[in-house]
């Protein structure tokens, strides 16, 4: 069970429980602000409990719900509550807390889920490194795998074709680890407890409230706004990721990678595209699962044709995120450029872009 709302990475997990034959179920967003009702989630978590009870496993699980701490999409932050509401109705929980830790204080003796993945790295501000997944032992207790790795067994013979794993987390550990990172991992959260993540968590909510209010007060010379924003427009439950296109004068969106590249030149670090969540881009730009399922069938040679099988304006979103180095004036410096270089521009530069070979 997963909702709409979340990374690749973690959708990808739909096709391992494929391929051993479990169901898979998405509990869909509703409303412009891309959030989850909690009734479709109590629904979806509780859907079907006859029929589905001969595939509980013996101890006694039903499954695996997987969903975001926060958006990596539109910012949302989905209630930390559902933990426990899923482990009540049976299923162990992996909580995607990528883009919720390193703004966010996760305290893990309070919500307990099974399984936690992280990217050390966001929350230093590198842009790649190393990243976990922290597993409760009876979680990690539970998972089978159906191969090993170097690292991860006891013992093994090749005449013999047997092997015994490791019965820790090492058993888990493919390979050799990246044992020069590691220690960066201690470095980097001593210097961030040392900064206080609460104190970059309000900092943040700062920035990200003033750039709303901005953003969604720009108007061009015709009346119409400058920016639509997908996701929470006001500071309330979400965090610092604020994703929006920009609008010409006569409402059609400035294609996002023109964006990309003029807000690059302009010395601004901003992700464009749909950000590896399909599903959050499907329900801020309003994809039936219908038109989805039909389209991809027949027109998926490029992401041009599939967009305009769509009838997709555009490929995507732009996103600014703020983070511990984020300051008020990069925030008042981004609203200048948006003001300067699109407020009453008309369409045209978009012609020069090149065909799209990847989303
Ligand atoms: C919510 C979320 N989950 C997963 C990931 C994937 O992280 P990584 O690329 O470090 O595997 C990201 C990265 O942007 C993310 O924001």
């Amino acid at each position: 069970m997963l909702t709409w709302d979340n990374h690749n990475s973690v959708n990808g997990i739909r096709e391992y429980a494929r391929s051993a034959r479990a169901s898979v179920r998405y509990v869909p967003l509703s409303g412009p602000e891309l959030r989850v009702a909690e009734s479709d989630l109590v629904a979806a978590l509780g859907a079907g409990r006859g029929s589905l009870a001969r595939r509980w496993d013996r101890a006694g699980r039903r499954g695996l719900f997987a969903y975001p701490a926060q958006s990596n999409f539109s910012g949302v932050q989905h209630p930390l509550g559902w933990v426990e509401l899923a482990h009540q109705q049976g299923y162990d929980v992996l909580l995607d807390a990528a883009a919720f830790a390193p703004t966010n204080r996760l305290d893990l003796s309070v919500v307990r889920p099974d399984f936690v993945c992280l990217s050390w790295y966001k929350l230093f501000g590198y842009p790649t490194g190393v990243g976990a997944l922290l597993a409760r032992r009876t979680a990690l207790a539970r998972l089978r795998r159906p191969w090993f790795a170097g690292g991860t067994i006891r013992a093994v013979s090749v005449q013999g074709d047997w092997h015994r794993p490791m019965d820790d987390e090492s058993a888990f550990e493919d390979g050799t680890l990246n044992f020069l990172s590691i220690p960066d991992v201690e470095v980097g959260l001593r210097w961030l407890d040392s900064i206080g993540v609460d104190l970059v968590h309000s900092r943040v909510g700062l920035l990200t409230e003033w750039l709303l209010e901005r953003l969604t007060t720009l108007r061009h010379d015709t009346g119409g706004p400058l920016v639509q924003v997908y996701g929470p427009t006001t500071g309330a439950g979400r965090g610092g990721t604020v994703t929006f296109n920009l609008r010409h004068p006569d409402g059609t969106l400035v294609d996002e990678r023109l964006v990309a590249r003029e807000a690059a030149a302009a010395g601004f670090s901003l992700r464009t595209g749909c950000f590896c969540n399909p599903g959050a881009g499907e329900g801020a730009f309003g994809i039936s699962r219908r038109s989805t399922r039909q389209r991809l069938l027949a027109s998926v040679d490029t992401i041009d044709t599939y967009l305009a099988a769509l009838r997709l304006p555009t490929g995507g979103a732009v996103r600014v995120s703020f983070g511990l180095a984020s300051t008020a004036t990069d925030a008042e410096r981004f609203v200048a450029f948006a003001q300067s270089t699109y407020l009453n521009r008309g369409v045209g530069a978009e012609s020069a872009l090149p065909p799209r070979l990847r989303c």
